[in-house]
């Protein structure tokens, strides 16, 4: 069956809108993606019929606990665990890796060491480092190969000793799009006994995640770039959330998920990041006309997405040729898909990235400028301050699409 791109589309409302009368383009996908109506009535269902506090013994709040209960089935399967105890939610990515850092930076010591990387969102960073900091130990940063924005593989292995008790590393770049070789990664952190931590939040639209495949110990992502709501979701192995000193309230519970789940969470967003995930085993099941079990549909659904997304990205390389007023910050050899994501970093000899995205925003194509917060790839390739243009694409962009930002770009430069 061919990627019915054009139903998909009629599940997302924003994708309507005009501006300017013309029909919106959303390439702003890197900073969140727009979200199908039925995760906005799965959400608005929950907070009108079932909305309660948890654990109460009367009928809504055991519909409310059962509702929350189905978020973290749902997210265990999109993740790849059949645990739901090792699914957390919280506010967003960055504020479970700081609560996380928190709690595995009580356990290093003196002389302990841990690994970054230069390709990282800060957000997988600096939370690291300030641990680090407040611990008196010492951090190493994987740098980047600049030649073809890849992580270097070889600085990473000499960097990792006895000593290395975390390596935190991106599954993609929000700001390159190149995938990291991270189930390798972790492989070789765990070899010298360091806990693995994978940033996913860029992945997560894109390709099929699987925790148990991974064997990494820790594993963030968030909702609203995937198709779902404002929340974020930490896998973690169960062994190590249930007895890492984490920082928690007296009365909240000490079993898992609870005990890492600190104050009332957003339920209504927990039912609409299940509702996100059932919309791509859904989409799988169209796709393979009816494959039985969530796992196996959303297997299909992410296949599916990112042969279509390849299709895109050559179309787009393809037809960029004509272009060479942009310099492409990222990986453009076409028999490297599997090295990348379709997320596009530019820049130009004198139109600032402010002032690119401004123009195409005008013609109705939203698109990305600044850093993304990638400071440490934008500090490393000189891109500050300005940082660059980022154009990303999802399942629901189009070929047509595609052609009109390029030929904006021709108008434009
Ligand atoms: C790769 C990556 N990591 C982490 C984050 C931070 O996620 P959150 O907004 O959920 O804290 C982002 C947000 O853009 C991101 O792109």
């Amino acid at each position: 069956m061919s990627f019915p791109v054009e139903s998909i589309r009629e599940q997302f409302p924003a994708l309507q809108r005009q501006i300017n009368d013309r029909p919106v383009c959303h390439f702003d996908g890197p900073a969140g993606s727009q979200i199908p109506k039925q995760v906005a009535s799965a959400m608005s269902d929950y907070l009108l019929n079932t909305n309660s506090n948890r654990s109460a013994p009367f009928i809504v709040s055991q519909e409310s606990d059962e509702r929350v209960d189905a978020g973290h089935s749902a997210l265990a399967d999109f993740l790849g665990t059949t645990d739901t105890g090792e699914i957390v939610f919280g506010q967003n990515m960055t504020s479970l890796t700081f609560a996380l850092s928190r709690a595995i930076g009580k356990t290093w010591q003196s002389g302990d060491e841990i690994i970054v990387s230069q390709l990282d969102h800060d957000a997988n960073v600096s939370p690291w480092v300030q641990a680090a900091k407040d611990a008196g130990i010492v951090v190493h940063h994987i740098p980047v190969n600049l030649e073809d924005y890849t992580l270097d593989q070889i600085a990473y292995r000499k960097l990792l000793s006895k000593r290395t008790k975390l390596v935190a590393v991106g599954y993609a770049s929000n700001a390159t799009g190149t995938v990291n070789p991270v189930k390798e990664m972790i492989a070789a952190a765990h070899e010298v006994g360091a806990i693995t931590f994978i940033d996913a939040v860029h992945m997560a639209p894109h390709r099929r995640i699987d925790v148990t495949d991974l064997d990494c110990d820790f594993l963030c992502c968030s909702a609203y770039k995937f198709f779902g709501p404002h929340i974020g979701i930490m896998y973690g192995k169960r062994k190590l959330l249930e007895s890492l000193p984490v920082y928690k309230l007296r009365p909240s519970p000490n079993s898992l998920p609870g005990r890492w789940m600190s104050g009332t969470q957003s339920h209504e967003s927990i039912c609409g990041a299940a509702a996100a995930v059932d919309y791509l085993a859904n989409l799988g099941k169209t796709i393979s006309s009816g494959t039985a079990d969530r796992t196996s549909q959303i297997n299909v659904a992410m296949q599916a997405i990112s042969q279509h997304e390849i299709k895109l990205s050559k179309h787009f390389l393809n037809r960029l040729a004509e272009l060479d007023a942009l310099k492409l910050w990222g990986i453009n050899d076409p028999n490297r898909w599997e090295e990348r994501v379709p997320t596009f970093s530019f820049t130009h000899d004198s139109l600032s990235p402010q002032e690119l995205a401004r123009q195409l925003g005008e013609h109705g194509l939203l698109t990305w400028p600044g850093n993304h917060y990638a400071i440490p790839f934008t500090e490393a390739a000189g891109l500050e301050p300005e940082g660059t243009l980022r154009v990303g694409f999802l399942h629901y962009n189009t070929l047509e699409e595609v052609d009109r930002l390029v030929d904006s770009f021709q108008e434009l430069l």
